[in-house]
């Protein structure tokens, strides 16, 4: 099968590529990397993924240049865009609208140019932040969107793109994915910042009281759930939780994740920020029923692993490692 995957050279996204070229999939990685919000990163990962055997890597940027490539495939796995809630609420949210709203709609109408029964199915990145903070119980799929930023409100509207889609006969899907982490993380992520902060022996920056919790969930469950997505039949326009069942505070999250550096770590509080949920929290039945799908790492794991990615970029001599 031919597949895209846009955002390559991002951080799910360059774990997409590596995980459907293993699947034995023709794989056309798609980025501009120079959009990202950490473009020296995403350039190192960019070069890492075209250097892949049997991976093509063009450089498209989703909001201005021709996509009649990317719509020629069999599936778009589509996770370029702009991420990041903090970044939202300053310059981001200008791009936010480019590289979600805008990239996402000029993507739809290529694929749904294609003829009937010649067009890929479209499995699309959304984000928990659609639903703002959970409640006593974890977020079902049907419950209201209530975004509460300016990133999240982006994603709502990539969601009803991807619905009118839908009707216009296109199979989309919508992955909502639960913060992501493990190797390559992106360094504006809470785990990056920790950890590098930890081994540089400086106090761990935190927002607000450490209180929050979320469902941490590992890129490599994340990417087995998108796989799933591929394969499975699914009704057109559905929107997936793709989020770990446990919800862990940012406090007990540093206890693991210092304990698993041995270290003793300071805490430099910082302002919250707006819009960020209280709380996530999957409800994962729908993924299980859909997908067949379960995460299957604990966070302890999951943290020793992105620990062994820090220690080895930090290996690397100073002229490759960014980051
Ligand atoms: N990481 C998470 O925890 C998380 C959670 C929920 C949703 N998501 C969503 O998953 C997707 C991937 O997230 P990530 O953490 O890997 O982000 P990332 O920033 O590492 O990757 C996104 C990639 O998209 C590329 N891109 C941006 N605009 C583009 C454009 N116009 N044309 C082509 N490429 C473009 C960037 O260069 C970057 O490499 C995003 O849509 C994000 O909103 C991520």
């Amino acid at each position: 099968m031919q597949v895209v995957v846009t955002g390559a050279a991002g951080f799910i996204g360059s774990h997409a590529v590596e995980a459907f070229s293993d699947a034995g999939h023709q794989v056309l990685a798609v980025d501009a990397p120079g959009r990202s919000l950490a473009p020296d990163v995403a350039r190192r990962t960019w070069a890492e993924v075209a250097a892949r055997p049997g991976v093509v890597a063009a450089e498209v940027d989703l909001a201005v240049d021709d996509l009649t490539a990317v719509a020629a495939a069999d599936v778009v796995v589509h996770l370029a865009g702009r991420p990041g809630v903090r970044d939202s609420w300053g310059p981001g949210r200008a791009v936010a609208e480019r590289d979600n709203v805008t990239a996402t709609r000029r993507l739809l109408a290529a694929c749904l140019e294609r003829p009937a029964g010649r067009r890929p199915k479209v499995v699309i990145a959304s984000s928990s932040s659609v639903y703002g903070s959970a409640g006593r119980r974890p977020n079902r799929e049907d419950d209201p969107l209530n975004p509460a930023s300016p990133y999240a409100v982006s994603k709502v509207e990539v969601e009803r793109l991807a619905g009118l889609a839908a009707d216009g006969g296109l199979r989309t899907v919508l992955l909502r994915y639960f913060s992501v982490y493990g190797p390559r993380q992106r360094p504006d992520m809470a785990f990056h910042r920790f950890v590098e902060a930890a081994l540089d022996g400086r106090p761990l920056p935190v927002f607000g009281d450490g209180r929050r919790s979320r469902s941490f969930t590992h890129v490599r469950d994340v990417v087995a759930a998108t796989l799933a997505a591929v394969a499975e039949e699914l009704p057109p326009g559905i929107a997936i939780n793709v989020g770990h069942r446990e919800h862990v505070t940012v406090r007990d999250a540093i206890v693991m994740l210092t304990s698993a550096l041995g270290v003793q770590a300071e805490i430099q509080r910082e302002t919250p920020v707006a819009g960020d949920a209280a709380r996530t929290w999957a409800d994962t039945r729908r993924a299980r029923r859909l997908l067949g799908w379960t995460p299957a790492i604990g966070l302890r794991d999951g943290l020793d692993d992105q620990i062994a990615w820090h220690r080895a970029l930090r290996a690397m001599p100073e002229e490759v490692r960014v980051g």
